[in-house]
This record gives structure tokens, C-alpha cells and sequence, in this order.
């Protein structure tokens, strides 16, 4: 029998609805377009992102993976969580990693994935639940950046931001953002950031630029979802999929270029946005860190810094810090 786990939902009713419209009305209405990655991820976004992770050229979740497998004992045992709250979940696939070590440690109770997709939530909600029979599953579908507050408070958390979504922020928002978590965590309570590492930039635009294509859907995705929920007419095969490494940044940054000029009605907006041939339209930055910055940031927003594990080729960094 099927076991549902009931989601707790923060984005029910008009909220997601009201962000996207806000999203895309000024993202589409500012020089240059931009639109905010957040919008990447329904169900085929996330299914799409979760084969970019297997892609011979994205490394970051490999590394990561390696970094939890050497060391998800030590992050338990210093954490001595009883409940994992994870921020932007999708699949859950890296989790089983801290799980396993949060059960060998005898701690844990508890686990909370928290994400914007509900399909996904579910899923990953089940698949767990049915490996931890003596696990509570409770899921939270929330936007991590404005819900910080709405988590549930109880227990001794270990709270996991993985796989370097935090690059998503550019770096004022990173602050609030850390500002923010931190002031929602109480005394014993810590933090799993994880953050991938500045490198070689030829391998930080393949990561982004696939040779399957892959990342190219994955970006063209956002358009279809405007389409759908915005009744709105891009052709997505009309945009080029572009990565491009900012070095005054650390940033990489994706964009849709049109190929042709266009003129794009949105008709839940009662918005008629064009597009000049070439154009390019911004929908991520994706952050690259140094061990000092990430540490700085994280000091920054009062944070006590634990302990900093990386692979042994420095690719990717996993920050463990405590309120
Ligand atoms: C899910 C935000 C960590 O920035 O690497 C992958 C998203 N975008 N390929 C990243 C992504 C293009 C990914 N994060």
C-alpha cells in the first residue's frame, strides 16, 4: 500500500502564483531580460536536473557525493542532529548518505525536505519513508528564500543546503539569506552548506554546457513553464542555450539567446515583451566560492564555522557551522 505523507504546504492558494506573475513581469520588463532560476524546477525541470547530476561533465554532485561518503559520519557525530531539515530537496538522492549516518549515530528522528515542487516532495517523501520505516518523513513545500521562519522548530537540527544552490543568490542576497537562516536556528542547532569550488573555468562552462544538451533543455524548461502557467507563446526552440563564466564575479551565468527577432505575447500578464535577434535573456548565476569567502559569509552572518571538508581535488566544499 501506498503511504502518503502529507506535504505541509506554503505555497498553496495564490502564493506561487503571485511570485511568478512578480518574477516574470519585472524580469521581462528589465534591461537586460532576466528571470529567476527558482522557475526551472516543475516536475520536468526537476527530472531534467536530476540527469544533469549524472552528465559525464557535471561533477559538482559526484564530489559532493564523495565528500559525504568519506565524511557523513564526522558531520553527524559533530552535528548530534535528531532531525535533518533539507533546504531544496528535489530528489533527495545525497540525503540517503546523512540519513544513514544520523541512524549509525542513534540520533535521528526526524527528516524535513523542503522544495518548491510538490511531485517531487511526495516522491522523494516516499521513497525514504519506505527505507526508514522508523523515520517521520514531513515534508515542506516552502521557497526556502522567504519561508525560513515557517520550518518546524522543534528538535536539535542539522539543516542541509546542498549541491551549491546558495550560488544561486548573488551575494546581497546570500547575506539576508544567511542572516536570516541563522536567526531562525537555536542554540545546538547547525548547518550543511554546500558550495561549489572556483576552478579551471573550461571546466566550469562544460559543467553548464553539456554535450548531450541536457542543460540546454534544462534552461529552455523555464520557458515552457511560463507558457503553461502564464498562458504565454515562447517558442523555446527559438532560444539558444548559452553558459558563460564571469571571472570578475566567480559566477556562471546561463541565458537564452533569441535567434531571430520575436515578439512574445504573455497573456496572463497582458504582456507583449519582444526580442531583438540575439538578445540574451539571464535565468541563473550559479556561484563559485573560495574557502576563505565561504567562511567569511558565513562569519558574516554570525555563524560559527565547525569544520570545512572537501574532495581531495578541492572541487567542491561542504561547510558544516553552527549557530
Ligand atoms: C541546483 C543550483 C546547484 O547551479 O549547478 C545545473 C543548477 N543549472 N546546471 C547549479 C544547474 C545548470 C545547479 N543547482
Amino acid at each position: 500500500m501506498a503511504v502518503t505523507h502529507a506535504v505541509t504546504d506554503h505555497l498553496d492558494g495564490d502564493y506561487l502564483r503571485q511570485a511568478l506573475e512578480q518574477d516574470v513581469r519585472t524580469g521581462l520588463t528589465s534591461v537586460p531580460k532576466w528571470l529567476p532560476p527558482k522557475w526551472f524546477y516543475d516536475a520536468v525541470g526537476s527530472e531534467l536536473f536530476s540527469q544533469i547530476t549524472r552528465l559525464e561533465e557535471y561533477y559538482p554532485t559526484r564530489r559532493e557525493l564523495a565528500i559525504l561518503r568519506e565524511r557523513a559520519g564526522d558531520i553527524a557525530a559533530r552535528s548530534g542532529a535528531d532531525t535533518l531539515v533539507e533546504l531544496g530537496s528535489g530528489t533527495s538522492e545525497k540525503t540517503v548518505l546523512l540519513l544513514d549516518a544520523l541512524t549509525a549515530a542513534g540520533t535521528l528522528r526526524t527528516y524535513t525536505p523542503v522544495d518548491v515542487d510538490a511531485v517531487t516532495l511526495e516522491a522523494a517523501a516516499e521513497r525514504l519513508a519506505a527505507r526508514y520505516p522508523r523515520l517521520a518523513v514531513r515534508p515542506v513545500r516552502a521557497d526556502f528564500e522567504h519561508h525560513l521562519s515557517l520550518l518546524p522548530g522543534t528538535g536539535r537540527r542539522l539543516v542541509a543546503f546542498l549541491g551549491g544552490t546558495i550560488g544561486n543568490l548573488p551575494p546581497a542576497a546570500r547575506e539576508v539569506f544567511l542572516k536570516e537562516l541563522r536567526s531562525t536556528l537555536k542554540p545546538g542547532d547547525t548547518l550543511l552548506l554546500g558550495t561549489d569550488l572556483v576552478k579551471d573555468r573550461r571546466r566550469l562552462v562544460a559543467a553548464y554546457d553539456d554535450a548531450l544538451g541536457v542543460t540546454a533543455e534544462f534552461n529552455r524548461n523555464v520557458l515552457r513553464v511560463i507558457n503553461r502557467e502564464l498562458d504565454a507563446d515562447f517558442e523555446p526552440g527559438a532560444f539558444e542555450h548559452v553558459a558563460l563564466y564571469d571571472e570578475d564575479n566567480d559566477w556562471i551565468e546561463m541565458r537564452l539567446r533569441a535567434t531571430r527577432a520575436m515578439r512574445v505575447q504573455v497573456r496572463g500578464l497582458g504582456l507583449s515583451i519582444s526580442f531583438e535577434p540575439g538578445e540574451e535573456m539571464r535565468t541563473e548565476i550559479s556561484a563559485k566560492f573560495r574557502e576563505e569567502g565561504v567562511l567569511d559569509e558565513l562569519t558574516k552572518a554570525g555563524f560559527d564555522v565547525l569544520h570545512w571538508y572537501t574532495d581531495p581535488a578541492e572541487d567542491f566544499a561542504l561547510t558544516l557551522a553552527a549557530r
